[in-house]
């Protein structure tokens, strides 16, 4: 069973400690010019630098065209982007989505921002890695319905992406494995610093209030023994419903609302979730697997209840809804 301890998160807090650091800045700010000091002790720490990550700017250019073309769905129709789009949060903005001969899918689509910071792939975490999640989207029947061998036929009669390919990986030129470490690097090249990271590096002045009341109330209340680490979310599996059965009420259980289920095929695992990341989740509404709610307000509110067992008064909610908000990131140039 979960207890908030499990994570860690409780051992580390140091919450006299990072209050005296944000006063401290607070005060200097006005006067002298003092260099920001990251906060200490925080449950959710700031993304790391994209120069930090060491990507090659060629295999990032190569995999954001490959985002793009639709050679990739067996109809011509889909794209990883149709699904993904950088102007939706990285999402699609629907409940299900539409992938190759118009299918609907059978789960939300997660954001791909900040989707190299995640432990695993997938709501179930079937992917370890970002290549192997490429591997499984082009294979889905619903999604692009493709195979590695038809891919490779198509693009390989494209003489200026083969060549660019042999430029990029000489070893192996256009491959599977190279497509998917392209498609893989431009992912990892999405992140999507927040005011709230700035926060945390020790820009006090970041936040506004409400959003800085929110937060206290985000890690008071323990949403942060979930939704904790740098992408506030997205680092171990948790049940949806700990406190409350969130498919009995809702009804009609499908083979994706096993969740985890699906890939152990261990009872404990029945409705067991990765824990989704929190960054940017003000702009990827309809919200949780089955996109079935609609506003981040009720969201918040099926949290309390199911996993926490208890109801907020509307103020905490509102402010903490504001907090989320500040997640949502601050420039959309995320390329290098
Ligand atoms: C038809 C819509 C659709 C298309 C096309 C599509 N995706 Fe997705 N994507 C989804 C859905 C739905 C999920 C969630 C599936 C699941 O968890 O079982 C997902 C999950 C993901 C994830 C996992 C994110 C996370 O946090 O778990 C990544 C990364 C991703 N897609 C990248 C891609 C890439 C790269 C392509 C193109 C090669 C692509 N997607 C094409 C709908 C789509
Ligand atoms: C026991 C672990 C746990 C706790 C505590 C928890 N969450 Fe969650 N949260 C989850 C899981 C698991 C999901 C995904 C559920 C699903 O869709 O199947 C989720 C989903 C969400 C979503 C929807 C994200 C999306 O993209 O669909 C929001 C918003 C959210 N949580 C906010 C909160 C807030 C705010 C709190 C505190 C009031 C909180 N959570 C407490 C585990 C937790």
């Amino acid at each position: 069973m979960f207890t908030p301890l499990d994570c860690g998160w409780g051992r580390q807090r140091l919450p006299i400690f990072s209050a005296h650091l944000l006063l401290g800045s607070m005060f200097f700010a006005a006067s002298v010019s003092v260099a920001a000091e990251p906060l200490v002790g925080e449950p959710i720490s700031p993304l790391p630098s994209l120069e930090s990550l060491q990507l090659d700017p060629k295999k990032i250019k190569l995999g954001e065209r490959l985002f793009q073309d639709t050679r990739f769905s067996k109809d011509n129709s889909t794209a990883c982007i149709s699904c993904h789009s950088l102007s939706k949060g990285g999402a699609d903005g629907r409940k299900n989505s539409i992938g190759v001969r118009q299918q609907v899918g059978v789960i939300n689509a997660p954001s791909i921002f900040n989707s190299g910071m995640n432990f695993r792939q997938f709501w179930d975490g079937r992917s370890d890695s970002l290549e192997d999640q490429v591997d499984k989207v082009v294979h889905d029947a619903r999604e692009l319905d493709m195979n590695w061998g038809d891919l490779l036929t198509i693009l390989s009669t494209d003489a200026a992406l083969v060549a660019e390919f042999k430029a990029v990986y000489p070893q192996e030129g256009l491959q599977a494995t190279s497509i998917q470490n392209a498609l893989a690097s431009y992912q990892r090249s999405l992140l999507t610093p927040s005011r709230f990271d700035r926060y945390l590096l020790g820009d006090a002045k970041a936040l506004e209030e409400d959003e800085l009341k929110g937060y206290q109330l985000f890690k008071d209340y323990g949403c942060v023994a979930c939704h904790q680490g740098v992408n506030i979310g997205g680092n171990m599996f948790q049940k949806f419903g700990v406190m409350d059965d969130y498919f009995a009420k809702r009804g009609g259980v499908s083979t994706a609302d096993l969740g985890r289920f699906n890939v152990t095929q261990q009872e404990a695992d029945k409705h067991v979730f990765k824990v989704p990341s929190l960054r940017n989740v003000a702009l990827t509404a309809p919200y949780f697997h089955d996109g079935m709610t609609d506003t981040l307000d009720a969201a918040v509110d099926v949290m309390f209840r199911h996993q926490l067992g208890r109801t907020a008064s509307a103020t905490d909610k509102r402010l903490i809804v504001k907090f989320l908000t500040s997640l949502s990131g601050e420039t959309t140039e995320v390329k290098p």
